[in-house]
Formats: C-alpha cells, structure tokens, sequence
C-alpha cells in the first residue's frame, strides 16, 4: 500500500537518530537500494538510542519483524526514528521507524519498515553486563 495516501501515517515528529541521502553506491541490481544498506542503518540507529542511555557498550543480539513495505530509491532522503521499547537487566530493545522522503516528488512522504532490535551491553570481553538503573538519561529525566 502507498503509505503516503494515508493522512494518518505520517513521519514521528521525533529527531531522527541517523537521516542519510541514498546514493547509487546503495543500490542492487535491479537500482534500488539494496535492503542490506537499510538494515545496517537500522543497526546503527539502534546502537545510537542505546548509547543514549550510558556510556556502555553494545553488541546487536536480535534484529526482528523487518518487512521492507515500499522501495527506496537514489536520493531519498530516509531518517532513522528511533525509540526506547524496552530496558532489560542487559539490554535494550529499541523500535527503528524508517520513513523515506521521495527524490522524485519531495512532498511524499512513505514508511518502508519498522525493526525492533535488541542490543546487549557487554563488558571488555564480550560477556553480558548488566544496565545500572537508573540510566543516564532516566536520571536526566
Ligand atoms: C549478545 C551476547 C553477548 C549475548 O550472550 P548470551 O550468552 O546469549 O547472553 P544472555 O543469554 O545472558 O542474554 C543477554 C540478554 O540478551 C537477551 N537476548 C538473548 N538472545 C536474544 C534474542 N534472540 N532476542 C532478544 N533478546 C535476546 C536476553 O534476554 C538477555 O536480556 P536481559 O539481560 O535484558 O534479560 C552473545 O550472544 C553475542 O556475543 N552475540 C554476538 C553479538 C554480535 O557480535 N553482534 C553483531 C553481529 S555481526
């Protein structure tokens, strides 16, 4: 479905953690951008709104329920929207909301996925650490 002929879906109105233009590096064979160029985006994104709570690090444990609803083309511009779902005893999951503002007509607006991914904080070497609460931005709260 065209998202953008839905007058209720529209873009959150949240800074997006990442907010990139595409370019013709990212696209796969048939010229659209390829759907591994989104997801490392997602990732990204997901370890930015991690890093938001702490000076921990993070490693990505699950990245579920992508489903790619609209293609994305060179020069999009698509953001990142990014939001905390879930703090664990050692990780975080994080909802990814990917919108993409069209090249060819700049005032459509469409939503190509929604990821949710876990990340967990990890120590030196790599085992799990535990998220001290509250966290940094809880306590800025
Ligand atoms: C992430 C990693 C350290 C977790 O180790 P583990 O032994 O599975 O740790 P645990 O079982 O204690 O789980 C740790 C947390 O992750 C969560 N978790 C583990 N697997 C999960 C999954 N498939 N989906 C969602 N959450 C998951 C657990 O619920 C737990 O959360 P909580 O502490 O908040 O309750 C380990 O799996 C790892 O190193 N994975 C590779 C990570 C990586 O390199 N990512 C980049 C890939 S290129």
């Amino acid at each position: 479905m065209n998202s953008s002929s839905n007058p209720e879906n529209t873009p959150p109105s949240s800074i997006p953690a990442i907010r990139r233009s595409m370019m013709p590096r990212d696209t796969n064979a048939l010229g659209t951008i390829f759907g591994g160029v989104i997801l490392a985006e997602i990732d990204l994104a997901a370890g930015i709104e991690a890093r938001s709570h702490g000076n921990m690090s993070f490693v990505t444990v699950a990245l579920d329920n992508v489903e790619f609803k609209e293609p994305v083309c060179v020069g999009d511009l698509v953001s990142f929207h990014t939001e905390t779902e879930r703090i664990g005893r050692t990780s975080i999951r994080v909802k990814v909301d990917v919108w993409a503002r069209k090249h060819a007509d700049v005032a459509r607006v469409v939503q190509v996925t929604t990821a949710h991914v876990t990340m967990v904080s990890v120590d030196s070497e790599f085992n799990p650490m535990k998220i001290s609460r509250p966290t940094l931005r809880e306590s800025q709260a």
